[in-house]
Formats: C-alpha cells, structure tokens, sequence
C-alpha cells in the first residue's frame, strides 16, 4: 500500500440528509418491482448520481449490476450503460428490465399464455423428472403446476416474452415452496402453506405489465426507447469492458458475512437449469462463505487489523474476510482499467460486524483505491431506513436474527458513498 495513504475517520463523517431518501415509500417505479432481490439498491440514490457524476453521454457501468437497478436508471435518464454480474438470475431478471415491451403485444401474449392454462392436466406433470432439490423444496402440488408453467412458457417462440414470464415465474417461487418465507438463508417452513402458483402468477404478471407500460410510455415520451443498454454475465475481477471507456461506475459490491446469492437463488437456478453443481457454482461470488480460502494476508493496513482480529474469534471467518479483500482489491484495479481518465467511480458500501469485530470494507475498499491510482473526491455518508437494513445479527453468536431478539445488533444502520476519479 502507499506509503502516503492518509487515513480518513470514516466515523466522524456526518450523515447528509440529502442523500439518506427518509420519506421514499415506493421502490417499485418503472420496472424496479419486477423481482425481489437482496441489497439492491435505492433507485432514488443512482437517480442523484447520475444526475451528479453522468453529466456526458459516455457509458454508466454497474459491475456488480444485481437485478439492474443502475441500468434502469440509465435507460430512463436516456445515458448508454452496461452491467456485469456472475448471477445467472441477476442476469436474465435485468435483461427483462431494461427491455420495454409494446405495452399491446404484451397483453396479447399474456392473453395467449392464459389460454393455455386451460390446458392443464396434472397427470402429465406427476411423475416428471426434477432435480431433487426441488423435491425437497416443493411440495408435489406446487410442484406439478410450476413444471407445467416452465414448461409452456420455454415453449414461447418469442424471446423477450419468454423471458418476461420466467422472470414473473421465478419472482414467485419463493412463495409457492416451503422456504421460510422471511428468511434469505435456505430453510424449511414445515408449517407454511406455499401460494398457489397459477394464482401468484396471474397477480404478479399483471403488476409487471403495468410497470413495463409506465417504463415504456416514460421511455418513449423521452425518445429513450432505444438508447443501448446491456446485461453480460461475468466476473467483476476480469471483465471483457475495454480499458478506457466508461465515464462513471455506479455500484454497489457484495458484502461479506452477508448475502450466499448461489443459495438465495437456488429456487430459480434449479428450474431453469442454471445451477448445475451449487458447490461449484457458489465459489465464483465474492464475499461467500464456502471460497475455502487459507490466507490471513491482506495488502490493506486497515483490513489487516481487522483479519488479525478475526483470527483471534475464529480463523475460518478471518479467512473469509481476508479473501473478501484480496478480492475487491482486484475489483478495484479492474474498475480503474476499464474508467476513463477523469470519469469517477461511485460505490454504496457499508460495513459490517463478525462477533464484536467491526468489518470496516467501506474503509478497506476506500483505501484500495487510492492505492490502485484513484484520487478522492468525496465520501458521503447516509442513514438506511430501518425498514431496509438488509440484515441484523445476534451479538453474541453472530447468527442472523430478528430485530424482536433483545440480543440484536443492527448491521448496517449506516453507509457509505465513495466518490473516487481516475
Ligand atoms: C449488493 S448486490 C448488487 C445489487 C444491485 N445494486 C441492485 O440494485 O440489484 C451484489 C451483486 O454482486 C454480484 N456478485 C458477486 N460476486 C460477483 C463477481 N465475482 N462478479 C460479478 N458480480 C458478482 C452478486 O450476484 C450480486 O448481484
């Protein structure tokens, strides 16, 4: 690390009001209700970015685009973008996103869909063959209406439309299985009743065709409709952007301890075949639990600190962290490649707690930075809404709990918004 590095106290910077959207109620404008995801972000916070940092026309990038928040953004703000990210489903969810249907052609196709429910019988169902994760998670009469869903829409000939009802189908698989529902870790409810699917399908399809024509009208009203935007599915540390051409990074990276997007989405990553091997397919996500990784070594001083007091608690989480690091350190490298000279880099970050351990990678990430090459232009720091801190911890075991469990610990009361420039 640069020996020049000077340390900012990231815990006397004050919250700014302005960017902390207290009285936001709605986070479903445009298609941004199309799926629910973990940690995505406020729309409201990329709307100020790039209305403060997009100011040209160069290209916006999410590398950690999520289900696509940012590039929705974009597209409405009429500014080219491209995403990034490792997640199968974060892919095809924010495909559908950007992609405005005519609103009319919509409701045929979904007119025909409908039809073809009718069609439903389900002796032809019973004994299809299903990975047998599914089995576990599915009882058998959710199960068979859901097969013959995939079913008839992977028959729909037209790809946006497929797409758009895998994504509807995907959305409510959570709610027709026996996952717990408030829960984002893998685990059985034995005494929930899973939702019907044709019923939720039905519900949630006629909110995304809303949402799509409210996109549609706004994108056309703008002349927006066509302005490019794209989705590729692939690794944050080693992307194909060419060096030198993005304007302004909008993103927000995976936390650590936090989040297994492999198993979150492991509902959808079984039906669609996405998923062929989750142990595999688990160690591409950064900031996982199962990298298995032995190093205790960071390049950052302020990570080092951390990790050694990890180590002390317990070495695997040490482990962990330090391969979080060593990670985004190689995000940060890959971020500085593909900016333009003067473009910046805007992260939401926040940090987060391990047994008494405060894992600071707003600050760690922060001092990557500048040791990759980029020069500090602001960091701003926001509250989170107590209904969207993403996740609560028990103090003394470090499990996640319920903000009703007098032992709790709120994770993220607070983040950060790291403006850096190349
Ligand atoms: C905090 S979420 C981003 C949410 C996003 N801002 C939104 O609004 O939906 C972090 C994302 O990082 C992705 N991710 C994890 N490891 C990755 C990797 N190696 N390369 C690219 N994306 C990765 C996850 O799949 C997840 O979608």
């Amino acid at each position: 690390m640069k020996e020049i590095f000077e340390k900012v106290d990231f815990d006397h910077i004050e919250v700014d009001e302005r960017w902390c959207f207290k009285n936001v109620r709605s986070t479903e404008q445009w298609t941004h209700g199309y799926h629910r995801y973990p940690a995505k972000f406020l729309p409201n916070i990329v709307k100020k970015l790039i209305e403060e940092y997009a100011i040209d026309d160069s290209m916006i990038a999410d590398i950690f685009a999520g289900c696509g928040t940012t590039l929705v953004e974009a597209k409405i703000h009429g500014k080219p973008s491209i995403g990034v990210d490792i997640n199968p489903v974060a892919k095809l969810i924010t495909q559908v996103k950007i992609r405005p249907l005519l609103p009319m052609d919509l409701h045929i196709a979904y007119e025909n869909l409908l039809n073809v429910f009718d069609t439903f019988n389900d002796a032809d169902f019973r004994y299809n063959e299903t990975h047998e994760r599914i089995d576990y998670w599915f009882r058998p009469q959710e199960k068979v209406k859901i097969a013959f869903l995939y079913k008839v829409i992977s028959d729909i000939d037209e790809t946006d439309f497929r797409d758009f009802f895998l994504v509807c189908l995907s959305n409510i698989l959570k709610n027709s299985s026996r996952w717990l529902q408030s829960s984002t870790k893998p685990q059985i409810d034995s005494n929930k009743i899973p939702s019907e699917p044709f019923e939720a399908f039905k519900l949630h399809c006629k909110k995304m065709i809303k949402q799509n024509a409210s996109y549609y009208k706004e994108l056309h009203s703008k002349g927006f409709l066509n302005t490019s935007c794209q989705i590729k599915l692939q690794d944050a540390r080693n992307t194909s952007l060419p060096s030198d051409t993005i304007g302004t990074i909008i993103t927000s990276p995976p936390y650590v301890t936090s989040y297994e997007y492999a198993d979150i989405h492991q509902l959808t990553g079984y039906w669609f075949d996405y998923i062929e091997n989750l142990s595999l397919f688990r160690k591409e996500f950064i900031g996982t639990f199962y990298s298995n990784s032995q190093v205790t070594e960071t390049t950052s001083s302020i990570g080092q600190e951390i990790i050694d007091d990890l180590v002390v608690k317990e070495k695997r989480k040490a482990c962990e962290v330090a391969n979080y690091f060593n990670d985004m350190y190689n995000v940060g490298k890959e971020m500085f490649r593909i900016l333009k000279p003067g473009g910046h880099a805007c992260i939401v970050i926040g940090n987060t707690m391990f047994k008494g351990v405060k894992i600071k990678s707003a600050e760690v990430f922060f001092e990557m930075l500048i040791d990759v090459g980029f020069s500090e232009e602001k960091i701003i720091k926001r509250s989170i809404p107590y209904k969207l801190i993403p996740a609560i911890r028990d103090k003394t075991t470090g499990k996640f709990t319920t903000l009703d469990n007098k032992n709790s610990k709120l994770v993220y009361p607070e983040e950060y918004i790291l403006i850096l420039k190349k």
